[in-house]
């Protein structure tokens, strides 16, 4: 029993980081931050702003700027720990550390759902672009084959799970390659993003702009809680923490440069949308592209197809990336067995994690039809963010003098905030979501006991056979062995 609350001790964390080069530290500042861009930018802003608009109104730039902000007090205390304990794991570690095992498995299970779900979800909407663009060309895609599992008659979606499986060989390549691969591809959506201000802006018709706040705060609020979900991805970065070189710096850098450069952006592109088009028009599948449409720029729909699909595609690499960095940490740390902490020699990726992780996400992308649990992801992530805004709370009264190379400005009041703006949005979703994260949390629970049941025996066993070792004595010689 005493074990559940037992913590991981905070030095042994910091010497695992400072000794333990099982995974390679390659990404420095640069490439973490695009990997952060790479893992924010992609169905939030190709796809929710849409209906997101349709509850705030021209006021959808204001959603953006309170969903930032929020986002902000967050990434501030990511940075501290990220940078103060470079290993893998993410919020499942900094739980470890300051509350225990018990809810450091909780805390781990939660992140393997959210991680799970986004990039699966992603990977269908993913698919969604590229089965659009192929028709577009001409190619018509057999019904049974190209859709959501169950829709329009389909029995699997083969696009969704195909780019799983060409992202868990990229994975598999370890994170330098991953991190090269991301930045080619974010480069391609930022562009198309840049292209859209641009052109829009020329479109835009001030009229158009009011009436501002059609629905009232309320209404910019609930936006707020929808286009949330556009700048998850700035807390993968954390995960990369132990490939990371000179942690203490390329981690802040990494989570607070990408999460403002994927403001910068999201609030331009609000503006111009909602600018070039009356607000209630906006609520469909593609917003972006139908904005251009809407003016008369017919090449519109190519273009941000294919840097919708480019946003998507690194969507759901960083979130396999750091599904795989979860399991990986929770294993090493004997949560998992342990055979999801083998690394690969040579790129040094942990190989049957992220195989594992693919294995998922490829089931769930092909025979799922995600659209009614995509807020799965946001309940998962504002659980972590509230445990981590914790944790830095927990930490900052338990060892305040443990070297912090980034340090959150005005603790209490960041972390307080953030805990209060998780629980307020988490308090904007649905019942059902809740009713299945909560049926998620107890068989999470379920299997801590039953696991730990297993390995308890097991460990028992080994301590026998060790004991027994021990205590060999080797028989007197006798005369006939001489
Ligand atoms: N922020 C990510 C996206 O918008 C989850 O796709």
């Amino acid at each position: 029993m005493k074990r559940i609350f037992k913590k991981k001790c905070i030095h042994e964390a910091l010497e695992c980081a400072e000794n333990d080069t099982t995974l390679k530290r390659s990404i420095g500042p640069f490439g973490l931050t695009i990997m952060g861009v790479g893992g924010i930018i992609g169905a939030g802003i190709f796809i929710v702003t849409g209906v997101a608009s349709a509850a705030s109104g021209p006021a959808l730039i204001l959603s953006f700027i309170i969903a930032a902000i929020a986002c902000t007090f967050t990434a501030l205390c990511y940075a501290e720990f990220a940078s103060m304990i470079p290993i893998a794991g993410s919020v499942y570690t900094y739980t470890y550390i300051t509350m225990g095992e018990i809810w450091a498995w909780i805390m781990g299970w939660i992140m393997i759902l959210q991680y799970l779900i986004a990039s699966s979800a992603v990977a269908i909407g993913w698919s969604s672009y590229a089965v659009a663009l192929v028709t577009s060309m001409g190619i018509a895609l057999p019904a049974v084959i190209s859709g959501p599992y169950g829709v329009g008659g389909s029995l699997i979606n083969l696009p969704a799970a195909l780019i799983v499986l060409i992202l868990t060989a990229v994975l598999v390549r370890g994170a330098q390659e991953s991190a090269r691969v991301n930045a080619v591809i974010v480069f391609i959506k930022v562009a198309v993003i840049l292209l859209f201000i641009t052109v829009g802006i020329q479109f835009i018709n001030p009229s158009n702009y009011h009436p501002f706040t059609p629905y009232g705060l309320t209404g910019v609020f609930q936006g707020a809680a929808m286009v949330f979900f556009a700048y998850l991805g700035f807390d993968a970065v954390a995960s990369a923490a132990e490939e990371t070189k000179n942690p203490g710096r390329t981690i802040p850098i990494g989570i607070i440069g990408s999460l403002i450069i994927s403001s910068i952006l999201y609030i331009a592109v609000a503006a111009v949308m909602t600018g070039m088009v009356p607000f209630n028009l906006l609520n469909n599948a593609s917003p972006v592209s139908f904005a251009l449409q809407h003016v008369g720029v017919q090449w519109a729909f190519t273009v941000i197809t294919i840097g919708a699909i480019a946003g998507l595609t690194t969507v759901v690499l960083v979130n396999m990336f750091s599904k795989a960095r979860i399991i990986f940490a929770m294993s090493r740390d004997g949560l998992l067995p342990k055979v999801f902490s083998n690394v690969k020699e040579g790129c040094q990726a942990p190989v049957t994690s992220i195989l594992l992780v693919g294995a998922l996400a490829t089931i769930v992308a092909a025979f799922f039809s995600m659209d009614s649990i995509f807020e799965l992801v946001n309940v998962g992530a504002l659980s972590a963010f509230i445990f981590l805004a914790l944790s830095v709370l927990i930490l900052r009264y338990q060892k305040p003098e443990i070297k912090r190379a980034f340090k959150c400005p005005l603790v209490p009041v960041i972390p307080v905030l953030s805990i209060i703006f998780s629980i307020s949005l988490i308090a904007q979703l649905k019942v059902n979501i809740i009713e299945i994260f909560a049926v998620w949390l107890v068989l999470g629970v379920v299997i801590y006991f039953a696991y730990g049941k297993y390995r308890g025996m097991f460990e028992a066993k080994e301590k026998l056979i060790d004991s027994e070792v021990e205590g060999y004595e080797p028989p007197l010689e006798t005369p006939s062995s001489k």
